[in-house]
């Protein structure tokens, strides 16, 4: 038998708690282990969580669950880097398989816990820390460990797709979109880390990390959030053909990793940009597999607790099998592949520029992109109103970002230049 400890019974923790409690006997058969929930910690010990607990499992103590020495995994659920690491960290030192959902602490302090971890002989499984429900670690490390991977491309936030879905569907602004999310439970009420791409650059840090085998911080990602969008920019993003999406990016560019989360604009006809609501997707390109998809629930307590449960069975098999070694199975390994700076990064772009409607504007806009080498691949001009202000609409051929950002600061300085420039990255095939 095989011993579970939860610290944090939130809403993973209740998810992860009732497959546990549920699926016992299946977990058994399947991994010929009885996995027991021994303890559940957390300070709320009296809240309903509409579960039924066998007695004498709860407890406000954490110490409980990383001081008993019958409990082989345990599992860090309560988010957060400052009483998460040092939980993880002590259970790491007393021997004890760690399991946690919590992709900020691997984002920041990832390699002070695997080091930790190995030097232990423990492991740390962390499905549940990237796409909730959907195994993508398990694809990475497993299912495609015959594959140099040369690109990931992921919606890896729940809350950015639903509202950029809603905005798209019913033409809405991003505060009317956010607060509907609020009130449906899906956005925090503090949005901030969902919204300006956090939360995402964090599982991409995760996720560019196990791809190439090097250890990426959260501030190695290059990004940028929703909140600035509009629903005239995915109007014309849709009348183009696109959609947009907040993207994780991570790709292998001559040799080195571009790790990047921005909204993008997507060939609507692309699997993923029909991803919608509060579900995630990721694509993920091997040089033996080439292109796959997985699809899933990114957030919620049973879809994220079903990630947990995997990480523990695949410890308690491991127990299982060879008790006494240590588990070498290091969460990141490999010679580090160096980063690619955002400003070398090359990309497609769409361009809404506020000109008046004179004369010359264009050929004065078309000369700066030109001079900074950036080639246009199509234009729209909608709206009549001479000697006013209306949206020019640009797609680029493939640029390079420094480019782009000198071009836009001196179109932005143009006298018939009303509003400061709307630029997204677009991808797909080149224009
Ligand atoms: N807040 C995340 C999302 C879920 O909206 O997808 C937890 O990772």
């Amino acid at each position: 038998m095989i011993n579970v400890g939860i610290l944090g019974f939130g809403t993973v923790g209740t998810g992860t708690a009732a497959i546990l409690l549920k699926n016992r006997k299946l977990l058994k058969e399947r991994t010929g282990v009885d996995i027991c929930l021994k303890w559940i910690a957390d300070l709320d010990v009296t809240r309903d969580r509409g579960i039924k607990l066998p007695p004498g499992i709860l407890t406000k103590r954490a110490s409980d669950v990383l001081e008993d020495a019958g409990v082989q995994i345990v599992v860090e659920l309560i988010g957060g880097t400052t009483v998460a690491r040092e939980f993880v960290l002590r259970a790491i030192r007393n021997g004890k398989h760690v399991v946690t959902a919590n992709k900020a602490l691997l984002a920041t302090c990832g390699m002070e816990i695997f080091r930790a971890a190995e030097k232990a002989g423990v492991a740390v499984g962390f499905e549940a820390a990237v796409a909730g429900g959907i195994p993508i670690i398990k694809v990475l490390r497993e299912g495609l460990v015959a594959n140099r991977i040369k690109s990931i491309y992921g919606i890896i936030n729940g809350t950015t797709n639903f509202i950029l879905t809603k905005m798209t569907s019913g033409k809405a602004e991003f505060s009317t979109v956010l607060k509907e999310a609020q009130e449906l439970g899906y956005a925090e009420a503090d949005p901030t880390y969902d919204i300006e791409g956090v939360d995402s650059a964090h599982k991409l840090a995760i996720l560019a990390s196990i791809a190439f085998g090097s250890q990426y911080s959260v501030r190695n990602v290059y990004r940028e959030g929703i909140s600035w969008i509009s629903p005239m920019d995915i109007s014309f993003a849709q009348e183009l053909g696109y959609t947009i999406k907040l993207l994780g990016i991570t790709k292998e560019t001559d040799g080195k990793a571009e790790l990047r989360v921005h909204p993008t604009m997507l060939p609507s006809d692309y699997l993923i940009s029909k991803v919608d609501g509060v579900f995630n997707a990721v694509y993920v390109e091997g040089d033996a597999v080439g292109s796959t998809l997985y699809y899933g629930r990114g957030a919620g307590d049973l879809p994220t607790g079903s990630a947990v449960v995997s990480d523990i069975a695949d410890i308690a098999r491991h127990l299982s099998t060879c008790p006494r070694g240590g588990y070498k199975r290091p969460g990141i390994s490999g010679a580090a592949m160096p980063l690619l700076r955002m400003d070398d990064v090359r990309s497609m772009y769409y361009f809404r520029f506020s000109a008046i409607d004179k004369p010359g504007v264009l050929s004065q806009i078309s000369g700066i992109l030109g001079k900074h080498d950036i080639s246009i691949a199509s234009v729209i001009q909608k709206e009549r109103l001479a000697g006013k202000a209306v949206p020019l609409v640009v797609l680029t051929h493939r640029a390079r970002e420094r480019d782009v950002m000198l071009a836009v600061k001196e179109i932005n300085r143009l006298r018939m230049v009303a509003g400061k420039t709307v630029y997204i990255r677009v991808e797909g095939k080149e224009l």
